[in-house]
């Protein structure tokens, strides 16, 4: 089976968040299963940089307005097509972002080109290529599957993954007329939404099957409250939406050969973990003391609840607790934290930025990992933590729920608890829940089982990669 993936960003090549991880980690799993993944993305600065040279194998001569060709290249395991279009790729700033933080003005053109160039190779594009599946990634690659649904030669089979409803790619209907998509498609079966055009929307019309990234969060999308407006849609194809967990590359995320940390230690070693701790304590300045360390690794926005943790910091710093923040995002969120550090500057560690390595010393180091999000598709980071023996502390929502396991009564007797869960996302439910956390690890020994039991969980993507590998081979048998 051979499968064309089209994604906006794909890890180690540019990440903003889990998408890259997710697109960068599946293609290596799914190859274990007999499928061959090639991997299209744009050809952002950095992305041409990092691959150097790759070999021409198509050419676009106007491609939203200019002229665009496609390189194929290897990186590491991955079979990459970079979308080389320097009208729309080839500038200063984040993937969607103006180096300022606004988006692009013209965001529309360069993922609709992506789109329009994924279902090109769809269709034979690149000779000697002819993909069975067409998996698209989010707003930025759903385009693709309409460009597939409405062309009259041969097409392979469709998947839309939904990583984040929040994120929809909805412009005003100005722009329709330059998609090149035929009139029929400005209509409620269509991309037509509310009076503007949905990416997102019509690919998930016109996609064979739709999944999202947990099981849970699957079934949250089709309420009003979790359906951002597309719920009463995806009510309506809920017999083609199915939700997979996402797995980790457990080889970038290996406490025992971890390059970034200051010790390697195992399930059989975890006592070494103490050596990362006294190394964080170090790096953020923080007084050392026999308590925990609850950490945050995340975009500091809404979604992830952390407004709840800077409004309870004050409160959690009195009853004792040390807190180390890394992440970027909203002003005011990342104000409230460094104003925080300033009044407990031996308390409370804040990086405001994104850095790889130091999320890597985060989870070796720190006890605990805070989640608390008020909807959260899968969410990674709680998965790094169970790998890491970084116990994770999350809201009962989405995919959290689906991969961590309460220390309730029943589960912490049965030794099945991998970490603490809670609800809802408030001030009062996060304090408690981090009250419930450290007297655990006062305890000791229910939180070192609870520690070993986290790092024994399989958060690799085996058992998912298993998942799509069948649905992928279901969809060619229809
Ligand atoms: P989302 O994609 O919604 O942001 P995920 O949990 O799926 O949430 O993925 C977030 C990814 O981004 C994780 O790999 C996490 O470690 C990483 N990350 C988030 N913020 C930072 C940061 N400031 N520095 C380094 N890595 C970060
Ligand atoms: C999105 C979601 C996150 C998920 C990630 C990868 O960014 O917000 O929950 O883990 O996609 O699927």
């Amino acid at each position: 089976t051979s499968v064309l993936s089209v994604a906006s960003e794909v890890f180690p090549l540019i990440k903003t968040g889990g998408l890259a991880d997710v697109a960068g980690a599946l293609p290596l799993a799914l190859a274990e299963h007999g499928i061959a993944v090639r991997t299209l993305m744009p050809g952002y600065p950095d992305v041409l940089k990092c691959v150097g040279r790759g070999e021409l194998v198509c050419r676009f001569a106007d491609l939203f307005g200019g002229k665009a060709q496609i390189l194929a290249v290897r990186h590491g395991a991955l079979d990459l097509l970079i979308l080389d279009a320097p009208h729309l790729f080839d500038r200063p700033g984040g993937p969607y972002v103006t180096p300022a933080g606004y988006d692009h003005p013209d965001n529309w053109a360069r993922f609709a080109a992506l789109s329009k160039a994924g279902a090109a190779v769809a269709q034979g594009a690149i000779a000697g290529f002819s993909p069975d599946i067409v998996h698209a990634h989010d707003w930025q690659a759903a385009l693709a599957p309409v460009y597939l649904a409405v062309s009259n030669k041969p097409r392979p089979r469709t998947i839309v993954t939904i990583h984040n409803l929040a994120f929809q790619g909805n412009f005003p209907s100005s722009i329709f007329a330059d998609l090149g998509l035929p009139a029929t498609t400005w209509s409620i079966e269509g991309v037509e939404y509310y009076g503007n055009v949905g990416y997102l929307k019509g690919g998930l019309h016109a996609a064979d099957v739709v999944t999202t990234v947990s099981p849970t969060y699957a079934e949250e999308i089709l309420t009003p409250e979790g359906g951002m407006g597309l719920d009463g849609l995806l009510r309506g194809i809920d017999d083609r939406l199915v939700g997979i967990v996402n797995g980790i590359d457990v080889g970038v995320w290996d406490p025992q050969t971890d390059p970034a940390i200051a010790k390697t230690y195992s399930a059989r070693s975890p006592k070494a973990r103490s050596h990362n701790k006294r190394a964080l304590e170090g790096e953020f300045g923080l007084r050392r003391d026999d308590g925990p360390i609850f950490a945050v690794v995340s975009r500091l926005t809404w979604q992830k609840g952390l407004d709840l943790v800077a409004d309870a910091c004050d409160d959690l710093v009195e009853r004792g607790i040390r807190l180390v923040v890394v992440g970027s995002g909203d002003q005011m969120i990342e104000g409230q934290f460094l104003a925080a550090h300033a009044r407990h500057p031996d308390r409370v560690g804040v990086r405001i930025g994104y850095d790889e390595a130091l999320s890597h010393r985060v989870q070796a180091g720190a006890d605990a990992i805070l989640i608390p999000s008020r909807f959260e598709p899968c969410g990674l980071t709680q998965l790094y933590g169970l790998r890491y023996g970084c116990v994770p502390v999350v809201t009962k929502v989405g995919g959290l729920a689906d991969t961590v396991v309460d220390a309730n009564y029943a589960a912490t007797s049965a030794g099945v608890a991998t970490g603490i869960i809670f609800a809802p996302p408030s001030v009062p439910a996060l304090i408690e829940a981090v009250e419930r956390a450290r007297r655990l690890y006062e305890d000791g020994k229910p939180w070192r089982d609870m520690q070993i039991c986290a790092m024994n969980t399989d958060v690799s993507w085996r058992a998912s990669a298993r998942l799509y590998a069948d649905l992928y081979r279901d969809l060619l048998k229809e």
